[in-house]
């Protein structure tokens, strides 16, 4: 067993450290107040290789593993979880999945737009009334010989006004229930594809998030991924990796708010002393920092899982439920810990804070996590 990173994985951490703070930092208040991000920094994203991290580079990606892509969602989550979340779908639900599960011909025509930050991709799974219970689709894709008919309305999609290409997962087959369900791209601009208002939200206010609805789509046969009635299975493989991605932004946030905090800790003065001096101090930061770590062993052990062609969806589970919690606490810390400062935006952890709450909730609850680590309990025993 070894816990050390190569040489190659200290490289990317360094860069992706470095684009973080003299790229995402500088503005990252202002675009948290106006959500907004602007399209040059998404192209940056693209340029430095953030987009496509682990797609072939035959097809414009940077052909990594996912432990890499664990150290680049933590240093950019650090900062700007806004940009985690463009990165974090982008890779793990739209390239991931089209180059997993697509066939040669759109793999070739979508992935070099996608990972080069030409366009974004965005994941359309969620509903007014399938949210956590996905199996629920009232979007529908009805089958009319060489095409799909495709009506319908999805929720709180990332990406949502901005993106070039939607992956939208609709029912086909009613009586079929999750086995009549596809997963089809569509195009920007496709006739009677309408991008809904953007929400109004508590945090990762930057990322850009639409409902979308869909009123008499036609989208051609050539744009189904996988064999029909596989888009549930689509939905739920990818969802797998995409965990990895969130508790990896999760991760970001904690040890960002943990460095942050240990920075005004050792500045900041009170009873003739730098706080950090203070055991009340001390222990906050104590238990932050080990609560990261774990946190970290986890998303990296699910990270070198999937890398090494194991099942990984259970530890993708536990990395996010763990890792969620720990961003929520961290932030909550570090707000303490820096006394009235931490309650105005100025020094960033009260949006830390907000930007936490939002990875206990999407790419599935916490309670959904928990569901699945239950399952598995009951389907393997407990194993070490
Ligand atoms: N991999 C492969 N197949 C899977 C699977 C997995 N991880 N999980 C389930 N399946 C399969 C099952 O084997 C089953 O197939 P068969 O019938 O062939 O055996 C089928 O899917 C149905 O499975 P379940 O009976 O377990 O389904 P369920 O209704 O009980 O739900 C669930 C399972 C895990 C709760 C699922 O509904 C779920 O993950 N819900 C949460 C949805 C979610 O994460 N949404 C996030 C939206 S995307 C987002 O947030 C992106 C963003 O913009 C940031």
């Amino acid at each position: 067993m070894n816990f050390q990173l190569t040489e190659e994985h200290r490289m990317i951490q360094q860069m992706a450290r470095d684009f973080a703070e003299k790229e995402l930092k500088p503005g990252v208040i202002e675009r948290d107040a106006s959500q907004t991000f602007p399209e040059d920094l998404v192209k940056r994203m693209g340029e430095m290789g953030f987009l496509g991290m682990m797609v072939d580079p035959e097809y414009g990606g940077g052909g990594m593993d996912t432990v890499s892509y664990v150290l680049v969602m933590e240093e950019l989550s650090k900062w700007d979880a806004s940009a985690s979340v463009m990165v974090s779908v982008n890779n793990s639900l739209v390239c991931w999945g089209l180059e997993t599960f697509g066939n040669e011909e759109q793999k070739r025509k979508y992935l070099p737009a996608l990972t080069s930050g030409e366009y974004l991709g965005a994941f359309c799974l969620s509903e007014p009334e399938a949210g956590s219970d996905a199996t629920q689709q009232k979007t529908t894709a009805i089958d009319m010989g060489d095409h799909y008919v495709l009506n319908g309305t999805k929720n709180w999609i990332t990406n949502g006004g901005r993106a070039g290409l939607y992956l939208v997962v609709a029912q086909t087959d009613a009586d079929k229930r999750h086995k009549g369900i596809n997963c089809l791209i569509v195009e920007r601009g496709t006739p009677g594809f309408e991008i809904g208002p953007k929400e109004d939200k508590l945090g990762i206010r930057g990322s850009d998030t639409h409902s979308l609805n869909f009123n008499e789509v036609i989208v051609p046969k050539e744009n189904r991924v996988g064999e029909d009635g596989f888009g549930f299975k689509f939905a739920m493989k990818t969802l797998d990796g995409g965990r990895i991605g969130i508790a990896s932004q999760a991760l970001g946030i904690a040890s960002g708010s943990l460095e942050v905090a240990t920075e005004y800790a050792k500045i900041r003065k009170s009873f003739g002393t730098e706080i950090i001096n203070h055991q009340a101090i001390q222990f906050k930061l104590a238990e932050m920092a080990t609560e990261v770590d774990a946190a970290r062993l986890l998303c990296l052990k699910a990270a070198f899982e999937k890398d090494n062609g194991m099942p990984y969806g259970n530890s993708a589970a536990m990395a996010k439920l763990y890792a969620s919690k720990t961003a929520m606490f961290c932030a909550d810390q570090a707000i303490q810990i820096h006394g009235g400062n931490g309650y105005v935006k100025e020094y960033h952890v009260e949006r830390f804070l907000r930007d936490a709450k939002i990875t206990e909730i999407y790419e599935g609850t916490s309670e959904i996590q928990k569901m699945v680590i239950a399952r598995n309990l009951q389907r393997m025993g407990v194993k070490a």
